[in-house]
């Protein structure tokens, strides 16, 4: 694909650019390696030809170029594409971006036809659309993976459909949950994150094509004609805006960073969850690394690295909301600085979703450590306490004498359950703390014991449908 070039070889052919015309010195080359994108903007060839392609039926349409000469740049980019797609694209040292390069090509393959491309177009809303085609497709496949992650997750709690841990809060023991009902709170954030995805990619889904430099063109284009041909809901409805507006990078960046953040609480879950300490599961050989030194261990470097990545990810959102922070109208050559940030978000985020769900895959519960933890006695106060209610106590005392029980059992060192046992006004609630009994009761909508699990099931089920159904018809959108 044509790395980087010479230095001599670039200084000798600087003055070439497709823009050179009004200038009579070559561009320094520190300059030209402060702005030259194509190292990085090559990503985008696939969809800046295809935003070409309708540019060049609109062309057509609006009768600047022939039927023959459309035909004739649509076979010159489809044989430009097939070169990339090949790895065989050759950079010549004056391209400058993605979308030069492309032109300078077409030009070489067909003459003045080739030079025709540019016309009623300015890289400006050029670019816009290809970012925004790109963006497009780039969320549909952040979405399908966050899909298979919560597959995964809703897949090991189908595993372990019995097993139960205690739930936390303050990283303190506090109610018995089962697994499936802890793991179902990620796979809500999950959706929400797919659904939030979703939503950015219908607001970016308008055509910049048109806008031109940044006020239109003289010619009788019609922006909704190639806005249709692209997949786009509707055509831009002001020029200016068309080509400076980067909020779909904004948002899409923003997604990502807090996609990233329910990963990295996941990923520090599971860090808990595999030490000695808790012991509540393992991670397969195949997603656990080894120490250089301590032949013993078995490190969680998947959870740690998902964890990890999100401070990239909020960077990345950071940065462009500063790039983007006081830019006067229109397009400002700052604006190509959305490009990076936005190519890291998105290949961090893979990695750790593809990562993350292998490592669910591998993941096995230890229901006997865990449902130990969740059996300890005193998550049982709270159903002693809702008992005394049922029989006519105001809750606020019947808290204040099952808590009077657990700081006596505390102080002399003994268990809860034996604490009540031999308490006489309590003795009879003994039975409470049988295995099961407290989740059984965890039973109102939405609660985390199999009692409500089924509800709360049937709803997940029906939003994971409907971010399928979404991104399916998305993709006809698209097509
Ligand atoms: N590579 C540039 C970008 O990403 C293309 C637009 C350049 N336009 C200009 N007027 N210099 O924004």
């Amino acid at each position: 694909m044509g790395g980087a070039t010479g230095r001599e070889e670039r200084l000798a052919t600087l003055v070439m650019t497709l823009w050179a015309g009004r200038f009579s010195a070559s561009m320094d080359a520190t300059l030209w390696d402060l702005s030259e994108s194509y190292s990085y903007d090559h990503a985008l060839y696939h969809h800046d030809i295809m935003g070409s392609r309708a540019h060049v039926r609109g062309l057509e349409r609006a009768g600047l170029l022939t039927s023959d000469e459309a035909t004739a740049l649509e076979e010159a980019l489809g044989a430009i594409e097939a070169e990339f797609d090949r790895g065989q694209f050759q950079r010549v040292p004056s391209d400058e971006d993605i979308h030069t390069a492309i032109e300078r090509r077409a030009t070489e393959l067909l003459g003045d036809v080739g030079a025709k491309l540019h016309t009623a177009r300015s890289r400006n809303d050029q670019v816009a659309t290809t970012l925004r085609l790109f963006v497009r497709d780039a969320l549909d496949d952040v979405v399908r993976d966050v899909v298979a992650l919560v597959e995964t997750l809703v897949r090991l709690g189908d595993t372990y459909a019995d097993a139960s841990l205690p739930g936390y809060t303050h990283l303190q023991r506090a109610q018995p949950v089962l697994l499936s009902h802890h793991l179902n709170a990620h796979a809500w954030s999950l959706l929400r994150d797919a659904d939030r995805l979703l939503d950015t990619r219908h607001r970016l889904n308008v055509s910049p094509l048109g806008a031109g430099a940044l006020g239109g063109t003289s010619f009788d284009i019609d922006p909704a004609f190639t806005a249709s041909l692209l997949g786009f809901r509707e055509p831009f409805a002001n020029s200016l805006d068309a080509v400076s507006d980067r909020d779909f990078v904004a948002e899409s960046l923003f997604d990502i960073a807090l996609l990233g953040v329910h990963l990295s609480r996941m990923g520090e879950e599971l860090v808990l969850w595999t030490t000695s300490e808790f012991g509540f599961a393992s991670l397969g050989d195949d997603f656990t690394t080894g120490s250089s030194m301590l032949p013993q261990k078995k490190n969680s470097d998947v959870a740690e690295l998902a964890r990890a990545k999100t401070g990239r990810l909020v960077g990345n959102l950071t940065g462009l909301l500063v790039t983007l922070k006081g830019l006067p109208l229109s397009y400002n050559r700052d604006l190509q600085e959305d490009k990076e940030p936005l190519f890291d978000s998105l290949r961090q985020i893979h990695l750790v979703l593809a990562a993350l769900t292998g490592a669910y895959g591998s993941l096995t519960f230890h229901d006997d450590v865990a449902s130990l933890a969740a059996g300890d006695s005193s998550l049982v106060a709270i159903d002693i306490a809702d008992e005394l209610v049922r029989e006519g106590v105001a809750f606020r005392q019947a808290h204040a004498r099952v808590g009077q029980v657990v700081g006596d059992a505390a102080r002399r060192g003994v268990p809860l359950v034996d604490a009540v046992r031999q308490d006489p006004e309590l003795a009879r609630f003994a039975a409470l703390f049988e295995p099961g009994s407290s989740l059984a009761h965890r039973s109102s909508p939405g609660a985390s014991g199999p009692l409500a699990a089924g509800a709360q099931r049937a709803r997940l089920d029906a939003s994971l449908d409907a971010v399928r159904t979404r991104l399916s018809s998305a993709d006809a959108e698209a097509s």
